[in-house]
């Protein structure tokens, strides 16, 4: 590819440039990127680059020469770039040095292990930043500020007042051309290992002392200390099959998809936290792709108030909608107005987009990358925490992939999932409302909602 071709190929990702000024801002950025090209493991293209850097950082007078490297490539030549780069492009004692890598980080314990081992001797830990994108989304970097900035939140976010929690990852398409990457890797590891996770870790940890990074991060090692390995008892396994109206594909008609394979596409899985505040309150993480809907979320489900004075009063629950929609709501049972005492249920309802005017939330790559560029790792996954996640998680990702007995259940594209998680999420404390008591959001308070007798 030369230069030029490379401009045109970005080009094509822009999004919202209409104005003359949009224009020109894009051309400025365009102007700003340059096009080198090698080979992975031959120095003659890194020399280039660094000729090329240093020209630009001469040019424009900078006082460090600090480099961030952006390592978005198979996972299977990081080492040897990363050699590469160190050799040919390392600014030694004349500035600093960031890497980012990206997922996947390893198969499993042992090859997480021995890829770090590689980049090792390379890079300090220091200079790695491993990128879980969730963690650069603006209602997970929310979480922290919601939990320990509001005492009525943190004071009740124990076993003595919650359920369950459950945080839901649901996509609307399957893996349409993308089954030939995805069929070793599957919804696990592709989602739950590293991004659910992660919410998880923020959600279930404990007051870090301070927002430093490191500060942060040692808590959610701790967290994760405190989980179970899982096993096959803890998880529904699902593959999706043709839609019930025929017209979606199954997941193995892709033809990049092995005959017979047992991939999973969707799971559901529990995990309990042994330690003072949440042993006995199951987490459900659950993800999904060809499913009814494309959304994320995390809730909370509180336990049942006393009974008495209430027959069958539906519990409390707050979301957090990570996305499509950004909110915060808070479901609540209140007076239902007038000269009645019939209670009904509603919500504290924070949608950014009706709260925030011309609210212009960042991608979470544009939050990630500009957080390297100041060298903040508190939005970064550091090496003991992979180590832990992968724990966790190896010995139930190997028993699914060597035992031929384990089939994953089908559920057709589009629908809710596999019908067994129903009692799944039952047997683990979640009550589901009665149909049509309460939607999110909210339309017609009066006409949208029954009440319920006292
Ligand atoms: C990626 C997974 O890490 O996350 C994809 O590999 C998934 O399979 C994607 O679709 C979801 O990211 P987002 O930001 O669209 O929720």
């Amino acid at each position: 590819m030369s230069d030029e071709d490379y401009k045109k190929r970005i080009s094509a990702y822009f999004k919202h440039i209409d104005s003359d000024e949009d224009k020109a801002i894009k051309q400025k950025f365009l102007d700003n990127c340059s096009y080198i090209s090698g080979q992975y493991d031959t120095d003659d293209g890194y020399i280039e680059l660094n000729k090329h850097i240093r020209k630009l950082e001469d040019s424009m007078g900078v006082a460090n020469r600090d480099r961030l490297f952006y390592l978005a490539l198979p996972p299977s030549v990081f080492a040897v770039v990363s050699a590469h780069l160190r050799r040919n492009v390392y600014p030694n004692d004349e500035g600093t040095v960031r890497v980012i890598i990206e997922k996947p980080f390893g198969h499993d314990l042992e090859s997480s292990q021995e890829l770090q081992m590689q980049l090792e001797p390379i890079w300090e830990e220091s200079e790695i930043f491993r990128i879980d994108h969730y963690l650069g989304k603006e209602m997970v970097k929310n979480i922290l500020i919601l939990r320990f900035g509001n005492l009525f939140f943190s004071s009740s976010w124990n076993n003595r007042t919650i359920s369950n929690v459950q945080i839901s990852f649901k996509e609307p398409f399957g893996t349409q051309g993308r089954g030939g990457y995805f069929d070793s890797i599957g919804i696990i590891r592709d989602v739950m290992q590293n991004h659910l996770l992660q919410v998880l870790s923020l959600i279930a940890m404990e007051r870090p002392v301070s927002f430093d990074a490191e500060d942060i991060r040692d808590e959610k090692v701790k967290l994760l200390k405190a989980i179970d390995p899982l096993t096959l008892d803890d998880v529904v396994l699902g593959q999706y099959v043709k839609s019930e109206d025929g017209k979606e594909p199954a997941y193995t008609d892709d033809e990049t998809v092995p005959k017979g394979s047992r991939a999973v596409t969707f799971a559901a899985l529990g995990l309990q936290i042994h330690n003072e505040r949440w042993e006995g309150v199951p987490f459900i993480l659950r993800a999904g792709k060809a499913l009814d809907e494309a959304k994320v979320e995390i809730r909370i489900q509180f336990k049942d108030v006393a009974k008495g004075i209430f027959k069958n009063i539906p519990r409390n629950e707050l979301v957090i909608r990570v996305q499509p929609e950004e909110a915060i709501y808070l479901k609540l049972n209140t007076k239902y107005p007038g000269l009645t005492t019939r209670t009904v249920i509603t919500d504290l309802d924070l949608t950014y987009h009706s709260r925030y005017e011309n609210l212009k939330i960042p991608e979470a790559y544009e939050a990630l990358i500009l957080d390297a560029l100041k060298g903040d790792h508190s939005n970064f996954v550091r090496n003991d925490e992979l180590d832990v996640s992968w724990q966790l998680f190896s010995p139930l990702l190997h028993k699914i992939d060597d035992d031929p007995t384990i089939i994953p259940e089908p559920y057709p594209y589009g629908s809710r999932g596999p019908k067994s998680v129903s009692k799944f999420l039952a047997d683990r404390g979640y009550v589901r409302d009665k149909e049509g008591l309460y939607q999110w959001p909210i339309t017609k308070p009066d006409a949208a909602q029954d009440v319920t007798e006292t």
